[in-house]
């Protein structure tokens, strides 16, 4: 029986990170170049750039990002005290496989995991693990145009079964892409599909609009994803295999009819269209009438459908950061956000990147999208990117960022209230991480400060956060205790 304010005994509390934004290390112990390794530093106002040949004396955000190679025995006793039920990391998959197309893993690379994976064993923190967040060897875009290419399929479930089998008895739960739906967007292009595509939306130096080639590097990644489901339930049926959603959430911008269907269009469009695809095992029809007004045609190779009716995902997570508005331009301009951009909505204040902060938008994503799925749901990102201030006392005093938590765990409560059975939560950067879409240290998420600016220096110490002991207490008294 639900109660008000009352989450399950089981519930995941824990944090989230990355291997590209968190790692380093990346060219040690054969680990070969990334994706994200080809990535500059830039700002909210300088774009990244990503170079095909490593430039001297050009500064790589991810190449030490903040080295929790060598630094996760502390990194995860200080999770372990704050009381982390669950731990999201991804595995780098160039440090597995460093040319794509190897035949036999990195022994070197498995080892490093092998380790993270007992330590989190130590403190009973369940992993959650990305098979691939925004990364694959850059061997696989500069070889094989990326996920444009079908081979991507096999390299990607060699990859699966060379971890799915090493990790079989430390690893219950894993997502086969971080924000798959990225891929819809130009920007996703490179991120998520390993596509090298210009600032006009163009493939690859060619005159060829990207969007077809998009949607089907997406298509191939169903299909991966899809496979991986079916081989990792093989080789252990306890395996729980999620696909995860970057949840851009549209509010239709007047009650006018005509923004509405804009608003439910977009909706399906952006978010449902992935979550179909992984949950249900098949293209939604909203999607056939897409493609065709925008004279997409997927190209399926024969037993494609199958492969996705077979290999339907266990769970649902998604990001929760922000909502935007969309239908009639309304008063105000453009507001920002990860990947997903809309129009500003009167009612939210943003963070200091432009990104509006709606908890309670978060409550009526859960409730919509459990309404469509009913499987077990898990938000996997959500907080806070700030600047804080270390204070001459060494504090460092993050009340806005407990108070973005608390709103949204407080909205998190309420759906679970209102019968979402949601299993998990882990909180975004829960320890400071380069930033994605900036590559930016300054935009800060965690509960751990890291001693490290946008230009690299810093000495790499970790210190807790005023946010650290509120979490250590929210954790302990399972949500109930949130002030
Ligand atoms: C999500 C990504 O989109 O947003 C993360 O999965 C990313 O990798 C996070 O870091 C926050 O975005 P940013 O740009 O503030 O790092």
């Amino acid at each position: 029986m639900i109660k008000k304010n009352v989450l399950p005994k089981t519930f995941l509390w824990g944090g989230a990170t990355a291997a590209n934004q968190y790692e380093g290390a990346w060219n040690l112990d054969g680990k070969k170049a990334s994706t994200a390794d080809m990535m500059t530093g830039g700002t909210h106002i300088i774009p990244r750039r990503i170079t095909k040949k490593l430039e001297q004396g050009t500064y790589y955000p991810s190449h030490e990002a903040v080295d929790f190679y060598h630094h996760y025995e502390e990194d995860i006793r200080l999770f372990a005290e704050m009381g982390f039920k669950c731990f999201r990391m991804s595995i780098a998959w160039s440090r597995i496989f460093p040319n794509a197309d190897d035949k036999t893993p990195n022994e070197e690379g498995l080892k490093f995991y092998d380790k993270v994976f007992a330590e989190l064993k130590k403190y009973n923190i369940e992993p959650i693990v990305t098979i691939s967040h925004y990364e694959a060897p850059f061997a696989l875009t500069e070889k094989y145009n990326g996920w444009a290419s079908r081979e991507a399929i096999d390299f990607y479930v060699n990859y699966c079964e060379a971890i799915f089998t090493r990790y079989r008895n430390l690893v219950k739960y894993w997502i086969t892409f971080n924000e798959i739906n990225s891929l819809l967007v130009p920007a996703g292009a490179y991120l998520e599909g390993a596509l090298l595509v210009d600032d006009s939306g163009l493939f690859n130096n060619t005159n060829v609009d990207s969007t077809q080639i998009r949607l089907q590097a997406l298509h191939h990644q169903f299909v991966a994803s899809a496979k991986a489901v079916q081989l990792g339930h093989e080789i252990n049926p306890d395996f729980k295999i999620g696909c995860m959603i970057n949840y851009s959430c549209g509010y239709a911008s007047t009650c006018k009819p005509e923004d509405m269907v804009i608003a439910l269009r977009q909706d399906q469009i952006n978010n449902m269209l992935c979550g179909d695809v992984q949950v249900l095992g098949e293209y939604p029809a909203f999607a056939k009438r897409q493609f065709e007004e925008k004279n997409i045609k997927i190209n399926m190779a024969e037993g494609d459908e199958e492969i996705l009716k077979k290999g339907c995902v266990d769970f649902y997570t998604f990001s929760y950061y922000k909502s935007h508005v969309v239908g009639t331009r309304p008063e105000g301009d453009e507001t920002q956000g990860n990947v997903f951009g809309g129009f500003k909505n009167p009612y939210l204040k943003a963070n200091d990147w432009g990104w509006q902060i709606d908890p309670v938008g978060l409550r009526y994503v859960l409730n919509h999208v459990y309404d469509r799925y009913r499987i077990p749901i898990m938000i996997v990102e959500n907080g806070l990117g700030a600047v804080d201030v270390v204070e001459t006392d060494g504090t460092i005093n993050d009340d806005y960022r407990i108070n973005f938590i608390k709103d949204h765990i407080e909205q998190m409560k309420e759906a679970v209230y209102d019968g979402v059975d949601l299993i998990g939560y882990t909180a975004w950067g829960c320890i400071d991480l380069v930033s994605a879409s900036t590559g930016e240290m300054k935009k800060r998420y965690g509960f751990i400060y890291v001693d490290k600016d946008n230009d690299g220096k810093g000495t790499l110490k970790r210190s807790k956060k005023k946010s650290f002991y509120w979490y250590k207490k929210v954790i302990e008294s399972n949500g109930e205790e949130l002030s």
